[in-house]
């Protein structure tokens, strides 16, 4: 009788392992090949300038847009994703030091990877998050291309690369990462080229971009964005910031406190980026997020 139980429960755990074995093969030939896929993008150009008022433009931009938080500081490259299960994902040195950019890195691969997250080769780049980015007005990509193109050369390499985990496999087999920003971009859409900067809800619905990825497009939260963290609020006009003053919106995205006495982590709710928003542009934000 035990014997027979010990089989039985021999021949399950076979099965499952076959099983589970089978599914993570035809996640990494599915997710493989959609790495390989070529990306032939037509390149828009887009107003390059040396004017320090749109270097100094770039130079916030690149902060409230993120690219510091992944590229590093000195945009110098970092590792942001280091795990066995999950895998080990650099963002690339963005200046022309050692194990940057190559010299000759020109506008229209700027471009390239900005609004149709690919690369040179015409590979799509991993998590370099380009479908916010595509939306970027023509004025905006030009001024933070401007900037990156002229940063001081940082000599930081990493000659292990990219490399994905089977967690990483089977959750962008499953949909459930956003591995390959450049499945989820119309490639076809030219840039807009300016939007008015004022106290608008289009100005507000145009730098809302930043916040979409988590609060999702109607503003309203929900799910944690993956386990441990918590679940996204409601900053439509139903949720709390909807009863803010303006003055008080600005103060939570500028200190991480909201006015209930509730501290934002920046890891969790990325206020640190916020907060390179101008007073106008954090009031267009709220009118829009008021308009939902
Ligand atoms: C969520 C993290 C993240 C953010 C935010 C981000 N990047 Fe990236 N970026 C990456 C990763 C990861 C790669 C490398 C992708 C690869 O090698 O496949 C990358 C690649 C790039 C490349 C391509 C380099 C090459 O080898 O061709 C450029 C250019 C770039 N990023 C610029 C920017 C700029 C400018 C910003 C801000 C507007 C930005 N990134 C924001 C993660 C990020
Ligand atoms: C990386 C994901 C992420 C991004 C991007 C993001 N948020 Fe959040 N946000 C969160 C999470 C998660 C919470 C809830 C945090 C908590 O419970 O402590 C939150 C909370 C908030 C709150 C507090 C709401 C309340 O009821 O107290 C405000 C305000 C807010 N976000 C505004 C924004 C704005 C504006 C943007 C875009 C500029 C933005 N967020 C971008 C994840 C994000």
């Amino acid at each position: 009788m035990f014997r027979k139980i010990i089989k039985i429960a021999g021949m399950i755990l076979g099965i499952v392992v076959v099983v589970i074995a089978g599914y993570l093969t035809k996640a990494y030939i599915s997710v493989n090949g959609r790495r390989n896929t070529n990306y032939a993008v037509d390149v828009q150009q887009v107003p390059i300038s040396s004017d320090s008022a749109i270097l100094a433009l770039g130079g916030r931009l690149a902060k409230a847009k993120g690219c510091t938080e992944c590229h590093g500081a000195d945009l110098g490259g970092k590792v942001f994703v280091d795990d066995p299960a999950l895998g080990h994902l650099i963002a690339s040195n963005l200046t022309k030091g050692k194990g940057g950019l190559p010299a000759d890195y020109s506008t229209t691969d700027w471009v390239r990877a900005l609004k149709h997250a690919v690369n040179r080769q015409g590979k799509p780049l991993l998590f370099m998050p380009s479908h916010e980015f595509t939306f970027l007005t023509e004025q905006d990509m030009g001024a933070i291309i401007s900037y990156c193109a002229q940063l001081a050369p940082v000599d930081r390499g990493f000659p292990e690369g990219n490399s994905l985990g089977p967690i990483g496999y089977v959750l962008t087999d499953l949909g459930q990462l956003p591995l390959l920003p450049a499945e989820m971009i119309d490639h076809q859409r030219p840039l807009v080229k300016e939007v008015k900067a004022e106290i608008s809800v289009a100005y507000g619905k145009y730098l809302s971009t930043s916040c979409q990825g988590c609060h999702r497009e109607n503003m309203k939260g929900g799910e944690p964005l993956a386990p441990g963290f918590p679940p996204v609020m409601d900053i439509s006009s139903s949720g709390r910031p909807g009863k803010w003053s303006d003055e008080q919106f600005i103060a939570t995205l500028r200190t991480g406190k909201t006015p209930e006495g509730h501290t934002l982590k920046p890891d969790e709710m990325p206020w640190t980026m916020a907060k390179e928003f101008t007073d106008l542009e954090l009031k267009a934000l709220h009118l829009y997020l008021n308009s939902l």
